[in-house]
This record gives C-alpha cells, sequence and structure tokens, in this order.
C-alpha cells in the first residue's frame, strides 16, 4: 500500500516536473542584454523585442547595454574587457558562425543551450542549415533572431532616374554608372567607417569570384594568392574611387543618409539600412530602391545576430527568459518586421513583412547561400581581425600586391591555408 502510493506521489513528481520544464515561469529581477544596437531601425526593433519581454515577464526588467557602433567594432572591444574582468552581461549579441564557434565557444566563455531547444521544439523551427553554425560537439551555442542579407546595393530612386541610370546588375554596369553619376556631381557610392569599407570588400570579392570560390577562400580550397583575387582586389580599388571623400568618419547609418537625402546615390550595406530607411520615414520601392550587390545575383550572403549564455551570467533564469522570447515566434515576428530583417524561424507569418522583406525572404529559400566576413560568419576574430589590419595599410597606401599578400599570409595563420 505504501509502496504503491509512494510510487504515485513519484509518479505527480514528474508530471509536476515535465510541467515545470516546458511552462517557463515569468522570470523576475533583472536581465542585462549587451548588444550594438542603437542606429534607426536596430534600436527600434530591440524595443519592439523588449516589449515582447516586458509583455511576457511583467517583472523582469531590461538592462539594455547597447554599445554604439555599426557591426559591433566598439562594442566587442567593450565586452571583450568585461570578460577579461569576469564581469559578463546576462547575455549578449553575437554572430551566427566563426565568430561563435570560433571566438566564444573556443574561449570557453559561453553554455550550450540544448535544453532550451529541447523545451521550446526550437530545432523543428529554426533553419537546418543554420544549426551547425552555431553548434560544436553536439552542443548548441546560441539562439539566433534573425536573418541579414549582407549583399544589397541601396539606392535613391529619384537620383537614378534624373540621371537616367538604371540599377546596375554587374560590377562593369556600377563603374559604367558610378562615372555618370560623378560627372553630374553625384557621390555615386556613400560609405562609412573601416568596417563598411570591408563590407564593401567581401560583396566584390562575392561578386568577382563566385560563390564557389568565395566559399573556397574560407575554408582553404581556393587560392588567395590566385587572379581572381588579383581581379576582385582590383575591382574593389576602382568601386572605392567613386566614394565620398569623409567616408572614414561616417557611421554606417549616416552613410545611409547621404543616400537618403540625395547626395549619393548608392550605398552597399546589409539590410539594417532597410530598418534604416524605414525608421527615417521611406518606403521601400519609394523613398528607396535595392538590388542584389554588383555580380551578386542569385547569391546571398548571409549573417545572423543570436544571443548567448554566458559562463558566470550574473541572472542566469532572467537571462534565459530573455533567450526564451528572442527565440520565439511572437518575439521574432515583432522584432524583424522593424529591425530590416526576416526571422531566423522558418514559421513567421510573411504578412508582417513588408515587400523588401518578402523579397529576402524568397530570396533566402531559393538563392545560393554564402556567409558574411564583417559580420562573423566565414572567419573567426583572429583571422578576420588580420584581414581587418590589412585592409587598414591598403585603405591608406594603395598597394594590392601587398594587400593581396596580407590575405595569404592571414588564411595560412589561421590554420585554414597550407
Ligand atoms: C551587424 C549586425 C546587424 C546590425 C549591423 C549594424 O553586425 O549583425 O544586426 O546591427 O551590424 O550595426
Amino acid at each position: 500500500m505504501q509502496r504503491k502510493s509512494l510510487i504515485a506521489g513519484l509518479a505527480v513528481l514528474a508530471v509536476l516536473l515535465a510541467a515545470c520544464q516546458t511552462a517557463a515561469e515569468p522570470a523576475a529581477g533583472e536581465v542585462e542584454v549587451f548588444s550594438w544596437w542603437t542606429a534607426g531601425g536596430e534600436a527600434d526593433g530591440l524595443a519592439a523585442l523588449i516589449q515582447v519581454m516586458d509583455s511576457e515577464n511583467p517583472d523582469l526588467q531590461f538592462v539594455n547595454s547597447a554599445v554604439a557602433g555599426g557591426a559591433g567594432t566598439n562594442a566587442r572591444a567593450v565586452l571583450a574587457t568585461r570578460l577579461s574582468a569576469d564581469d559578463p552581461p546576462d547575455s549578449w549579441q553575437g554572430h551566427a558562425g566563426q565568430e561563435l564557434i570560433g571566438t566564444y565557444v573556443a574561449a570557453g566563455e559561453i553554455q550550450p543551450l540544448n535544453d532550451l531547444y529541447e523545451s521550446n521544439g526550437w530545432l523543428d523551427v529554426m533553419p537546418e542549415t543554420l544549426i551547425p553554425l552555431i553548434s560544436q560537439d553536439g552542443n548548441i551555442y546560441s539562439v539566433p533572431v534573425n536573418i541579414h542579407r549582407a549583399n544589397v546595393l541601396w539606392y535613391n530612386p529619384e537620383v537614378l532616374a534624373s540621371n537616367s541610370v538604371a540599377v546596375p546588375s554587374t560590377i562593369a554596369d556600377f563603374i559604367a554608372a558610378a562615372e555618370t553619376l560623378q560627372a553630374a556631381g553625384v557621390t555615386p557610392l556613400a560609405m562609412g567607417e573601416q568596417w563598411t569599407s570591408m563590407h564593401l570588400f567581401e560583396t566584390v570579392l562575392l561578386g568577382t569570384v563566385g560563390a564557389e570560390t568565395y566559399n573556397g577562400l574560407w575554408a582553404g580550397t581556393a587560392d588567395w594568392a590566385g587572379p581572381e583575387v588579383t581581379q576582385a582586389i582590383d575591382n574593389f580599388s576602382q568601386i572605392l574611387a567613386y566614394t565620398n571623400s569623409d567616408a572614414s568618419t561616417l557611421s554606417w547609418d549616416k552613410a545611409a543618409q547621404l543616400v537618403i537625402d540625395g547626395d549619393a546615390a548608392f550605398t552597399i550595406m546589409g539590410d539594417w539600412a532597410e530598418g534604416y530607411f524605414k525608421a527615417a520615414g521611406l518606403s521601400p520601392m519609394e523613398g528607396f530602391g535595392w538590388a542584389p550587390a554588383p555580380g551578386t545575383a542569385g547569391l546571398f550572403q548571409f549573417l545572423s545576430d543570436s544571443f548567448v549564455l554566458p559562463v558566470g551570467a550574473p541572472h542566469p533564469e532572467a537571462a534565459t527568459a530573455f533567450l526564451t522570447v528572442a527565440g520565439s515566434k511572437s518575439g521574432q515576428e515583432a522584432f524583424n518586421p522593424i529591425k530590416g530583417s526576416i526571422c531566423a524561424r522558418t514559421d513567421c507569418d510573411p504578412a508582417l513583412f513588408d515587400e523588401y522583406l518578402q523579397s529576402a525572404m524568397d530570396d533566402w529559400a531559393s538563392n545560393t547561400v554564402v556567409g558574411s566576413l564583417t559580420h562573423g560568419v566565414v572567419a573567426n576574430d583572429n583571422w578576420k581581425s588580420q584581414i581587418d589590419t590589412a585592409l587598414g595599410l591598403y585603405l591608406s597606401d594603395g598597394d594590392a600586391a601587398a594587400f593581396q599578400a596580407a590575405l595569404v599570409t592571414a588564411c595560412s595563420d589561421a590554420g585554414t591555408c597550407g
């Protein structure tokens, strides 16, 4: 009799425990989240995500520790200082791919989230192709909140029309269009500080060498010393000649503003620029137009913002509550239409997204997908920073041969090229 009631009691306990695991209790206290979303569009997207978190966890206070500076240039330096002082926030923004696996996981700084994936059924709704980029040895290390496209050419439709310039699709077309615009006194291509030139370089590299060689360069199966890379650097240098002279002093959004104002015709930027254009009151195809960056039609150069659970997070339960919202359908449907990205989840309602974002969804599903360098997919921090140093030198001395030689060395130092 006693034994029966013990078994019954254990069964009830098991049911209760299972219920606790699936229906997460609203969390309380505070959760400090670290990102670099401070510009128009990206900050608004974050605010929308926070709103969903607030409504699901009314007693949880979101501490927004965003540090300004696109692509995380400043934020990631601040984060590194905090991590070396054993002072992690509760969660931080990290890119899927080598930034995550080859940097934070390699340094033992973040925790596996397999239980969270299990309890939320995320393996059924996150793209199968994304999971390997956030996993190592069967452990999944982050919660992707979106998919961004890096290789987008944004333009001011009025500026193109008034100069009788068609939207270019090849690099040669782009250079011809840029000549016409420059002769008319319009800056052809708006660019900003150094990371935006790395962003430009990766799209020109892809547009020059194509997807197979581009992937091979990051996998050690294509030749950084070869003629295709030489050609890419040459194309890059020609295109740089059509950028604004104050580029190094502008943030990515200030460069996008030149296009809004009609002072520049184009900018090549990830689709967070779409969030910026919309935050500035423009609508797709009226205030701004888009096309794949020159030479990259049919290719989707992607990146994904994701959030992590640090080792030693001060408020792990609150962090888990935030991550749960970041991975949820309601969280992603609130965040992405404003951010200028599409959901990482595959079950968001397309009707919530505008014309540009619906086109991005179609392309994400049908194009050849490759990863971004500047935004953490294809190279870890060490490799990327070596490329960044070489790029900085190239921007000041214009020595193409030295730049290419440094790219060769960076690949071999990374252990990828023999
Ligand atoms: C990227 C990030 C985007 C956007 C952009 C500009 O690295 O993935 O979400 O924030 O920087 O800040």
